[in-house]
């Protein structure tokens, strides 16, 4: 491909780094930003790291490796990182008042042949392109943690993104080795988060609804739902502050989307971030390791996740219904974006389409709104 040489990655955390080695893999000449070298120094540890891993899994030699690692060039001067690159992926923390910083001060030094990809995971790509010099060349490209692991690449176009600019993304992903699948919409949270981050808030209200423990609502979402982690398990993973901040900017525009629990923003306040931080909801050695949680059949067998799992239901039917994509992406994003072993609607046969169905409906009574079962649940029950 011609079109993109020269990939600058603005923000260098969980997502930043992670995109930068996985588009350095393949060839590209990457420029890593950070607003500072502490950050990049960190970050460029993580790659090793990351690297390291799939030489001993043989997934590349060490030369290889060391190429890569060689590909991607860290750089604290914004207006050294732009210069002559063709695409620019933005991926700082999701908060729009710091994104309208970041995007001001882009267009200052970015050449006019720079197209904008930003990696929000839930601000509105309209919103943050009319905020810049190129709405028509700018475009959501969201990918999921670990990049370097995970095949899904949300791509959401905004209301002017042009088509050249489409074009251009989706071979991209497809480039660097990875499935896009087109999010028709720019609705809140898009596809996967329009399922990840409600269900984290649903999982903390069945601690007290059920007075269940935390591992066994993990091991049954793990062992019975088909999810390769455990929901508090991948929400440390992802980190709280990430969570939090997805939480709040998507409340902030649909106060239907999320029936917040409080004990996210207690977490958050109290900056305990999940893995990184060495405690979110489970505890960690700390020092940014990656670890897992221990979660057993045994203890998914001491809880029902039906809640849960009707929640995630409920929400799919939600997307299909408003047409933000159809049940084969779906069915896609889910799989590749966050390793559901298991189509949803397949899901709900299993636990029981009129019980999935009536779960929501005793829950709208006692908890409100939220829970008001789709239009399209309804049909199937
Ligand atoms: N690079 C290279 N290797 C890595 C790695 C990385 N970044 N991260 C983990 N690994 C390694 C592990 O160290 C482990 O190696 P080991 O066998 O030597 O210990 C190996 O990969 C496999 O790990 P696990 O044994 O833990 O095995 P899994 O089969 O469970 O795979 C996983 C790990 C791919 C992370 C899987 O658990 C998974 O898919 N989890 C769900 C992740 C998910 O849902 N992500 C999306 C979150 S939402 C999001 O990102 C959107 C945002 O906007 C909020």
């Amino acid at each position: 491909m011609t079109a993109v040489n020269k990939i600058t990655v603005l923000g260098s955390g969980i997502m930043g780094h992670g995109i930068a080695q996985v588009a350095a893999t393949v060839g590209y000449n990457i420029v890593l930003r950070d607003i500072e070298q502490s950050f990049l120094d960190n970050a460029m540890k993580k790659i090793k790291w990351s690297l390291g891993k799939l030489v001993e899994k043989r997934k590349m030699s060490q030369n290889d490796a060391d190429s890569i690692y060689g590909r991607i060039t860290p750089v604290v001067d914004l207006k050294d990182a732009l210069k002559e690159t063709d695409l620019l992926i933005e991926a700082v923390p999701e908060d729009m008042e710091l994104k309208k910083k970041v995007y001001a001060d882009v267009d200052t030094y970015a050449e006019d042949k720079t197209l904008y990809a930003s990696n929000t995971s839930t601000l509105p790509i309209s919103e943050m392109a009319s905020l810049t010099s190129r709405p028509s060349r700018f475009i959501g490209l969201h990918f999921f943690n670990p990049p370097q692991l995970m095949p899904l690449v949300e791509v959401i176009p905004g209301r002017l993104t042009d088509s050249r600019t489409v074009s251009i993304s989706l071979d991209l992903i497809r480039n660097i080795g990875k499935e896009p699948v087109l999010c028709k919409k720019d609705v809140v949270g898009f596809i996967v988060n329009r399922i990840f981050i409600p269900l984290i808030h649903e999982a903390a209200h069945c601690l007290d609804r059920d007075t269940a423990e935390m591992t066994q609502i993990d091991s049954a979402v793990k062992f019975k739902m088909a999810f390769p982690m455990g929901i508090f398990e991948l929400a440390d993973y992802t980190g709280l502050d990430v969570v939090y901040k997805a939480s709040k900017e998507m409340i902030s525009r649909d106060k239907k989307v999320i029936n917040p629990h409080p004990l996210i923003e207690k977490l958050y306040s109290e900056k305990k971030f999940g893995q990184k931080s060495g405690s979110g909801f489970y505890d960690y050695a700390g020092d940014n390791k990656y670890e897992r949680v221990n979660l057993t059949e045994t203890e998914a067998g001491k809880y029902d996740p039906i809640a849960i799992v009707s929640v995630a239901a409920n929400n799919a039917a939600w997307l299909l219904t408003n047409g933000v994509c159809d049940n084969n992406d779906l069915d896609k994003a889910l799989k590749l974006g966050m390793g559901l072993k298991k189509p949803i609607f397949t899901l709900v046969e299993e636990f029981g389409t009129k019980r999935v169905l009536s779960t929501l409906e005793n829950m709208a009574a006692k908890y409100g709104e939220f829970y008001e079962p789709d239009s399209m649940l309804r049909k199937m029950g």
